[in-house]
């Protein structure tokens, strides 16, 4: 049965403090807890609510009594106690048993570690507990385990005391002095050391910072604490925003269903957010270690000191937050560049990754049966939520009010959230409510953004009148329907827009009624469903720049022919647009070649599309980071979502072909890159280094693609000679992206030097994973993949493996996956319900890679609904799985 948002009731007991006793062991740990529950004068009488789930209940006094007769009520969520008092005091004592919770919620082990994780609601598989976000309490925690095993021990906010106990046991006591949710309760106990590091913040307080890791991986976590030193100065910078705690703490766990968490002041991270070293990590390992400490960090102001009523204000911090860590990577890759327009090409380059990840990730979700607003209105599973809708189109919206409101009056609007709502459980109402008052602007319109489903279609038009020497451009807008909401209305859309003279320069735009030209990009606000705008003073027909920045998260339409698209491509002064240009131009390229192939006609490459394609390939004036971007091709995610049907054969064909004739037609000009782009010296991660690499390593992709024997001898001698981990998997990746019989040394090479490496390792599973078949008699990659399972290092029960090797052919090899037998798709009900008896969260992630099955040809969904019925019958299945399933069949 779903949870409605409408049904909202306020609890009517909440809870003051919570002091809680772990006396850990694998088998039975016990759990005391006292709880110090007040009536709260705001809601209706009832009664005491307690959730818990699987757990053992020892005992439980209420004021140091045994319950009275039927005061105590069993409900299928827990627990419910008739009390009369204003305030009582509950004692309860539970057992449970870590070592048997394969789920990963709640407190469980790893690599004999105690580990939790509450988020959503994992508290109450500890304990009895009013366990939602509205319920604030001030925690204190008592932990005893065996000292030899776990000789650190861990919890929110500051350390008390530590102590020896008989039995070889130690125990330690730590205090949060701050109200909190039950999601934000963390615990550690485990065999680790600490990276330390001791800073003042900006008024002068001392803080330690701690990241604890394993000890064999202390020389991998120095990234990660330059990244949480940089996050803490760039909140105090930009928001004013000051850790409010003496300590804070990373720990990282290799069994981790998501990123990370934002506990209070002990932050839990998937090792594979925390650890980057060259030898081990790749650029891009090191840009998102960078990123998850900034937002696990950032959470503590947006989330954490302010939090969520309820689940599904969940865009409120996830939203928020994400729209922080990207501004703060934006900074970041800025503050590295050495001219205004190399911070400006670095910029977007942040941003095309952000937008790509939207794309690729959350469009499909938006145009699929999972479909729901930024704030849901109802969910069967919370943790089926935490989705790219909640935080990546979350933060668009986020970056919307920035755009709409400018730098200032976004900051004022935070000032103002943080005034009025510090230490409370807030709705997305009170935050966008505080951005209008701030700012004394109407979001009233605003606010659908965040009731409403599907991603809007903006259709541009422009007409030029010479006469007039005028341009107006209409722009209209539509969003299609979506499970349970047929009409939509029209958005408040902010749509920044330039006009680019014939001579390739940007002209000044002047509105007509205005007195004299300004700034060559404006921001248009568009609310009604269509609305025209006047540029005055034109002298010849300008090429709209249109969605500059990806302004909205909408899908423009906006008819340009090919000549337009090159132009945007060599001129447009925004580079998100000229990525965009050729994006577009790239997909129709791509779009073409399938159909051709889906016909069975020869394919051919436009000329001009070479032309242009070069033009930016050969530019050494441009951020290489950016030219690769740029020549990249789009996800195949993304191209299936535009392909109409869906046909993942056909546009592997296209993809393979269009990047072999690319490899041939410039094979001269992507080796005279490659050479000229080698770096020396000893590896940093450095946005200009990281770019070079980029590049070279997608020229040298490119080169694979076409093969021959130059091809297959740089790619090797790179694997053989890289000094860091991105030229050495670039070069792998290459080799594997090809047919050359070379890959299959390379991949045993690699696997022998990293058996021991469980992160490097996820890449060596990925990687074989999202291979393409280059030639016919290609070894299928589904049996690759089922042998791979058989690795010693292979684990269904740990998260990065499966969603390296398992998820990497579900999600990101299309043509493979959906192969015309359906192996691939009798391998994924059976993997989803093997997964799902033990995790349901990550069964429930694989379950999603079907869920957009209706976009393809009928006869690709005769073979997939087969599937998904049998998931569907599958015995025990969980409440995660079950929603995705029922969703995708309704
Ligand atoms: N709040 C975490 C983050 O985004 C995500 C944790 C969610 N975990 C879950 N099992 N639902 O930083
Ligand atoms: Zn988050």
């Amino acid at each position: 049965t779903p949870v409605r948002r409408e049904a909202y009731q306020p609890l009517a007991y909440g809870v003051e403090t919570v002091d809680l006793d772990f006396l850990l062991d694998p088998k039975a740990t016990q759990v005391s807890s006292r709880l110090v529950c007040v009536r709260n004068p705001d809601a209706p009488a009832g009664p005491i609510v307690l959730f818990g789930e699987g757990l053992e209940l020892l005992s439980l006094h209420i004021d140091g009594a045994e319950p009275a007769a039927g005061q105590l009520r069993k409900t299928d969520s827990g627990l419910e106690l008739d009390v009369s008092a204003e305030r009582v005091v509950l004692d309860i004592v539970t057992r449970i048993d870590p070592s048997a919770n394969l789920t990963l919620s709640g407190l469980y082990q790893s690599r004999g570690g105690y580990y939790t994780q509450c988020e959503a609601e994992g508290f109450r598989s500890i304990t009895y507990f009013p366990d939602r976000p509205d319920i604030m309490a001030r925690y204190t925690v008592r932990l005893e385990a065996d000292a030899a095993a776990c000789p650190v021990l861990l919890s929110n906010g500051n350390l008390l005391e530590t102590g020896n106990l008989p039995n070889g046991r130690h125990f330690a006591r730590w205090e949060d002095p701050f109200p909190k949710p039950s999601y934000l309760f963390a615990l550690v106990a485990a065999d680790l050391k600490a990276l330390e590091r001791k800073v003042d913040t900006a008024s002068g307080r001392e803080v330690l910072l701690q990241v604890w890791v394993e000890e064999r991986d202390l020389d991998r976590v120095g990234h990660a604490m330059d990244s949480l030193i940089h996050s803490m100065r760039w909140d105090e910078e930009v928001f004013g925003l000051e850790l409010d705690l003496d300590r804070f703490m990373i720990v990282a766990v290799s069994d981790f269903n998501m990123g990370a968490m934002e506990n209070k002041g002990l932050n839990i991270f998937n090792t594979k957010y925390v650890l980057a070293n060259p030898e081990t990590g790749t650029d891009l390992d090191f840009e998102n270690v960078e990123s998850v400490v900034a937002h696990e960090y950032f959470h503590n102001w947006t989330g954490n000191r302010v939090t969520c009523r309820d689940w599904f204000q969940l865009t409120l911090k996830e939203g928020l937050t994400v729209f922080r860590d990207q501004q703060f990577t934006a900074d970041m890759m800025a503050r590295a560049s050495d001219s205004p327009d190399a911070a400006a090409s670095a910029r977007a380059v942040t941003r095309i990754a952000n937008v790509r990840g939207l794309r690729g990730g959350q469009f499909p979700e938006d145009a699929g049966p999972m479909a729901h607003p930024i704030r849901p209105d109802s969910y069967q599973e919370i943790n089926n939520f935490y989705t790219a809708t909640v935080y990546q189109k979350g933060a668009e919206v986020i970056r919307m009010l920035h755009t709409l409101l400018g730098r200032e009056g976004f900051r004022n609007g935070m000032d103002l959230y943080f005034s009025y709502h510090d230490g409370q459980a807030v709705t997305c109402d009170d935050f966008v409510g505080c951005m209008a008052e701030a700012n004394g602007a109407d979001l009233d319109r605003f606010m659908r953004w965040y009731s409403q489903a599907g991603t809007p279609r903006l259709k541009a038009e422009g007409v030029y009148d010479p006469a007039g020497r005028s341009y107006s451009l209409t722009l209209s807008q539509s969003t299609p329907a979506t499970p349970g909401q047929a009409d939509k209305l029209p958005l408040h859309i902010p749509v920044a827009v330039g006009l680019i003279g014939a001579d390739g320069v940007d002209l000044p735009l002047q509105l007509e009624g205005e007195a004299h030209a300004g700034d060559s990009t404006r921001v248009l606000e568009l609310k009604d469903a269509s609305q025209t705008w006047r540029f005055t003073g034109i002298d010849a027909e300008p090429v709209p720049s249109l969605l500059r920045g990806y302004s909205a998260p909408v899908i423009l339409d906006v008819v340009e022919d090919d000549a337009r698209l090159a132009f945007r491509m060599a001129h447009d002064s925004d580079p998100f647009n000229r990525w965009d240009a050729a994006q577009r131009y790239m997909e129709r390229v791509a779009l073409a070649l399938a159909a051709e192939a889906a016909a069975g006609r020869p394919m051919e490459v436009p000329q001009a599309f070479g032309h242009a394609f070069r033009a930016l390939l050969v530019n050494a004036s441009l951020d290489p980071a950016f030219v690769a971007e740029t020549l990249a091709l789009p996800s195949e995610a993304y191209l299936l979502e535009r392909m109409q049907p869906a046909d993942p054969a056909p546009l592997r064909a296209a993809l393979i072909h269009l990047s072999r004739e690319l490899g041939q037609a410039l094979q001269g000009d992507f080796l005279a890159r490659y050479m000229d782009l080698e770096v020396d010296g000893e590896y940093r991660y450095h946005p200009a280094d990281a770019g070079k690499r980029a590049l070279r390593n997608l020229c040298l992709r490119y080169m694979m693609a076409w093969g021959g024997p130059t091809a297959v001898q740089l790619a090797s001698l790179q694997f053989k000679t890289a000094g860091n981990m991105t030229e050495r998997y670039g070069a792998l990746a290459a080799l594997v992206q090809s047919d050359a019989p070379e890959r299959l040394e390379a991949l045993e090479a690699f696997h022998e030097r990293y058996k021991d490496d469980a992160l490097v390792l996820d890449k060596w599973f990925l990687l074989q994973a999202c291979a393409w078949r280059w030639s016919a008699d290609a070894p299928a990659t589904l049996e690759r993949v089922r042998a791979l399972m058989d690795n010693p290092a292979f684990s269904l029960s740990n998260p990065n493996k499966v969603y390296s090797l398992l998820g990497g052919y579900f999600k990101a090899n299309a043509a493979e996956f959906h192969r015309e037998d359906g192996a691939g798709y009798a391998f994924w009900a059976e993997q989803v319900v093997a997964l799902d008896r033990n995790n349901p969260q990550v069964a429930s992630r694989m379950a999603r890679a079907l869920e957009g099955w209706r976009k393809f040809t009928p006869a690709i969904q005769a073979r997939i609904r087969v599937v998904l019925e049998q998931v569907a019958g599958a015995e025990g299945l969980s409440p995660d799985v079950t929603e995705i399933i029922g969703k995708a069949l309704a």
